[in-house]
């Protein structure tokens, strides 16, 4: 017997699911979050109780503080999302009520690879990521100097970034391939449709709404929606879009169970300059490099060694040592690199 497909959420499908044109609509394993059941609901699909399972408990390890503030900020934002698609309105207090406090906790002296590990989505990106942007934003507004009101404010700015997604229609949203040239100049409209959503809302600034319009804004002026360049990009706009990218490239990517932030920091130190903010790109290498002194790496020449100092000048490439006297520095040895860390 087909069940209404709400009581299937966060079970996992066992069979890949087709539509009536035999177009495959999910794969097996695929987790049954909000957006999939929209998805299915709008095919006219049915599910039994054969076509689901509960998904296997995770064994062992108590949840660290920083998971379970990330997992029931995400839980929350996912209904929040969900009520803002339907209604098109902003819920401000329970924003400000139980989603920001989380985030401040979560970046309140944390255990960073712990926090970043929580954040990396997988297969709930649509609404993960406005936790990952709220709260990677919220670290850096903290390493930035940031006061108590300004960085709450900066964290419901970043977790609300991306609202006009909301007005977007869901075959865009989530297609599986390339955006046509058309599609994806609608997508770019998510930001003036959330500049005018936060603008609309009781309880927020102009500098929240400025966010959501400039994230995607680049410091050489090629973002968008105006190509302003970056005397015209607000400092608030400039740290989310650090954040934005940083998440973006990190939930993308299956890296192995070495910390997958390694490789993403290397990228964004290569290529990121120019684009991003470099004061903000600056601080945020140093403080996550930072975070991995006395972390075990596996150099390219196939060494491992132990992180034991961060040069300020150059922190992608820190002091390594080998056993007591065994010291080697990376940022004399241009053919050398970090291949990973070992966690
Ligand atoms: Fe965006």
């Amino acid at each position: 017997m087909s069940r209404p497909l709400n009581d299937l959420l966060g079970k996992q499908l066992k069979r890949d699911v087709f539509n009536k044109m035999g177009v495959l609509v999910a794969p097996a394993a695929a987790l049954l979050d909000h957006m999939l059941l929209r998805i299915l609901e709008a095919q006219g699909i049915n599910l039994t109780d054969e076509d689901v399972q509960s998904l296997p408990r995770a064994e062992g390890r108590p949840k660290k503080k920083e998971q379970v503030l990330v997992e029931e900020s995400v839980e929350k934002i996912t209904d929040i999302f969900q009520e803002i698609f339907h209604t098109k309105q902003i819920p401000m207090n329970t924003i400000q009520e139980q989603v920001i406090p989380k985030i401040l906790q979560a970046t309140d002296h944390p255990n960073l690879f712990v926090l970043f590990s929580s954040l990396q989505a997988k297969d709930d990106y649509t609404y993960r990521h406005n936790i990952g942007v709220g709260v990677i934003s919220t670290m850096l507004g903290r390493w930035l100097g940031l006061k108590d009101r300004e960085l709450s404010e900066l964290s419901v700015a970043a977790t609300l970034h991306d609202v006009g997604k909301m007005k977007i229609p869901l075959d865009i949203l989530n297609k599986p391939g390339k955006l046509t040239a058309a599609e994806f100049d609608l997508m770019k409209k998510h930001t003036l449709f959330g500049y005018d959503m936060i603008k609309a809302t009781a309880g927020t600034n102009h500098r929240q709404a400025l966010v959501a319009l400039q994230h995607h804004e680049r410091q050489d002026g090629s973002g968008y929606p105006y190509g302003v360049e970056a005397g015209k990009i607000d400092f608030h706009s400039r740290i989310v879009a650090v954040a934005d990218v940083f998440h973006a490239m990190t939930s993308k990517r299956a890296y192995r169970d070495a910390a997958p932030f390694y490789m993403t920091l290397r990228e964004i130190y290569q290529n990121g300059f120019g684009e991003l903010d470099a004061k903000i790109v600056y601080v945020f290498l140093a403080k996550m490099m930072q975070s991995l002194v006395g972390n075990e790496v596996l150099l390219t020449d196939g060494r491992r060694g132990h992180i034991i100092m961060i040069h300020p000048h150059d922190p992608m490439n820190p002091l390594v040592s080998f056993g007591e006297e065994t010291f080697l520095d990376l940022s004399k040895e241009p053919s050398l690199k970090i291949d990973q860390v070992i966690v």
